[in-house]
């Protein structure tokens, strides 16, 4: 079986945050998942040598644009790529369409995050490095997505001619197993690593 790309999202949880990263960038790093973080996290995660991504960028240039995200400043401060379109901070496809422009001129990777195989098939037009599927309503909880619907990566996969993440509810190495002999290069996950464990750096090494 190769190698999966566990790309672990540390939301705004506690332990996803500052100081409490510490062990699990030494996991990270370990066993080669990719970490994304806040904004305020990104250069310590680049000095753990752990790949980070930062959890969101707006389609924006240098210039008057207070609390925006700006692609330039999170390339600078040492992120490989973006993650985008999170269920928790949703854009419209016109102006995902932009942010991925944005990301590609910039030298930023991107993870598009789908809701359903329609949007990422919309998604796919874009030519992301990634797409990562996740059902909304399995997100945080206790069943995966891999275990609640299986069929829809196969049809994804199949379906969708863009490298295939997979999330929501992700937590143990039978998740990640499936994902990929299903077809998926990897998973994105959070609450199985940083919220539902006491100790995230081993709940990550396990998942490898
Ligand atoms: O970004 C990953 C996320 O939305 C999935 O969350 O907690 O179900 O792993 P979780």
């Amino acid at each position: 079986m190769k190698k999966p790309l566990i790309v672990v999202n540390t939301k705004t949880y506690q332990k996803g945050t500052g100081k409490e990263l510490a062990e699990l960038y030494t996991a990270a790093k370990e066993v080669g998942a990719w970490i994304a973080v806040q904004n305020t996290d990104i250069r310590s995660a680049k000095r753990a040598g752990v790949t980070v991504y930062a959890q969101h960028v707006d389609a924006i240039t240098y210039g008057s644009h207070t609390g925006h995200v700006l692609p330039e400043a999170v390339k600078e401060a040492g992120a490989r790529g973006t993650l985008i379109n999170h269920a928790e901070k949703k854009v419209s496809q016109k102006v995902l369409k932009e942010i991925v422009k944005r990301c590609k001129e910039v030298g930023l990777q991107t993870i598009v995050c789908a809701d359903s195989i329609q949007e990422a098939k919309k998604i796919a037009r874009y030519k992301p490095d990634y797409i990562a599927l996740e059902p909304p309503e399995l997100i945080g909880g206790e069943v995966s997505i891999t275990e609640a619907d299986p069929d829809i990566i196969t049809q994804a996969v199949q379906e969708i001619p863009i490298p295939l993440l997979v999330g929501a509810g992700v937590k143990n190495k039978k998740d990640v197993q499936t994902a990929l002999r299903l077809g998926a290069v990897g998973v994105l996950l959070a609450s199985g690593v940083i919220s539902k464990p006491k100790n995230s750096a081993q709940a990550l090494k396990k998942l490898v």
